[in-house]
């Protein structure tokens, strides 16, 4: 048996113990292992196609990246292509990969990755690919699973910056807000929010008003506590309900959110007459060791997805389902992508302890 694996979408820290983990199963199983650069790329003739033996494996499970290196630009089936005028046009490659995966002898594939990438490779199965999926996002937006390894050490590193922010905004009585990552959900907010002890926490699954923002500062103003942290995700809505964007994207990516912190910092330095500043924490989320939860479950996620190319369980993902490794149809795991439940025991703790969502 031929395998290949690849790592597609934003990167998450634990992808390299994936890949580490799901490589050494298949050679223990006496297969070949194949990895496939830059998500689909690989087999587009744009980057290559390398050998995963022990050797290449050894020594990066605690490596944030990915040695395969990703893509959030690679859909095969819409690809950009720079037109001659300079324009964009989306093409369906579909067809390129599957024969190009044919041509180098690959019998299936694990393909590790966030909606995005799960979607895609749902539609290869579609045509015939015989795909394992495994679940990755520092977002936690994937539904199936009870978290995606790379959750754990971007709300651990958003916890280090609000322990930081905190000394920093009490000496200087100001109010601090700092714009977490997490797209359309607001999981890294509430968990580094309620663990690092934010006084506010806003999420895109909880409108907020900025009435009841300042009025949150100023209460505790009023208590003598003359600083306040305010972790937003990045894309929480504004007071006219839309979500900031930033940036511009590039062609075949998607929108792209944040920026959301300094127009609120503004806002309330001019509602409030308190001094605020406000800090994108960014990609520094995305980037260094995974935590020891999220090296572990990406090993046995890997350890686990060998299992179902085993199985011949295509068109699944492995997902944990606690205490245990599962997998589930990419399918139905897509149906819904996971939000915030404003119902949630974190979230009526978070309340009865103090903190503010704004609503
Ligand atoms: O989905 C993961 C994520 O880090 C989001 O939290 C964020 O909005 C986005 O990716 C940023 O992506 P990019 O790599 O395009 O900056």
């Amino acid at each position: 048996m031929r395998i290949a694996i690849s790592t597609g979408g934003g990167d998450a820290p634990g992808l390299n113990a994936v890949i580490r983990a799901a490589t050494l199963s298949a050679l223990d199983r006496g297969w070949s292992v194949l990895g496939i650069k830059r998500g689909y790329a690989g087999l587009l003739g744009e980057d290559e196609v390398v050998e995963l033996t022990a050797d290449a494996v050894r020594g990066i499970a605690h490596l944030g990246g990915t040695i395969l290196r990703t893509t959030n630009r690679g859909n095969p089936f819409a690809f950009p292509v720079q037109q001659k005028d300079g324009s964009w046009k989306e093409i369906d490659r579909s067809d390129e990969i599957i024969a190009n995966a044919k041509s180098h002898g690959i019998e299936a594939m694990i393909a590790i990755g966030g909606d995005g990438s799960l979607a895609i490779a749902q539609r290869l199965v579609e045509k015939g690919v015989r795909i394992v999926g495994v679940p990755k996002t520092i977002d936690n937006d994937v539904a199936g699973t009870v978290t995606t390894f790379g959750f754990d050490t971007a709300v651990q590193t958003a916890i280090e910056a609000i322990d930081k922010l905190h000394t920093t905004a009490e000496s200087h009585d100001r109010v601090m807000v700092l714009e977490v990552m997490g797209r359309d959900a607001g999981f890294i907010a509430l968990h580094s929010g309620v663990s690092g002890t934010a006084d506010v926490v806003l999420i895109p699954e909880i409108p907020w008003k900025i009435e009841h923002v300042c009025e949150a500062v100023m209460e505790r103003d009023r208590r003598g506590r003359k600083f306040a942290i305010i972790v937003i995700a990045e894309g929480a809505k504004d007071e006219s309900g839309s979500s900031s964007l930033i940036g511009k994207s590039l062609p075949g990516q998607d929108r792209r959110v944040g920026g959301v912190a300094q127009r609120l910092a503004t806002i309330i330095q001019e509602k409030t007459g308190k001094e605020c500043r406000s800090m994108v924490l960014g990609h520094l989320q995305r980037g260094g060791m995974p935590t020891g939860y999220d090296r572990l479950l990406a090993t046995r996620f890997g350890g686990a997805a060998a299992q179902a190319v085993a199985d011949g369980k295509w068109g699944h993902m492995v997902a944990l389902q606690t205490p245990n490794i599962v997998t589930v149809p990419i399918k139905e795991a897509l149906q819904t992508p996971k939000r915030v439940d404003p119902a949630h025991d974190v979230v009526q703790t978070a309340r009865a302890i103090g903190i503010s969502f704004g609503d």
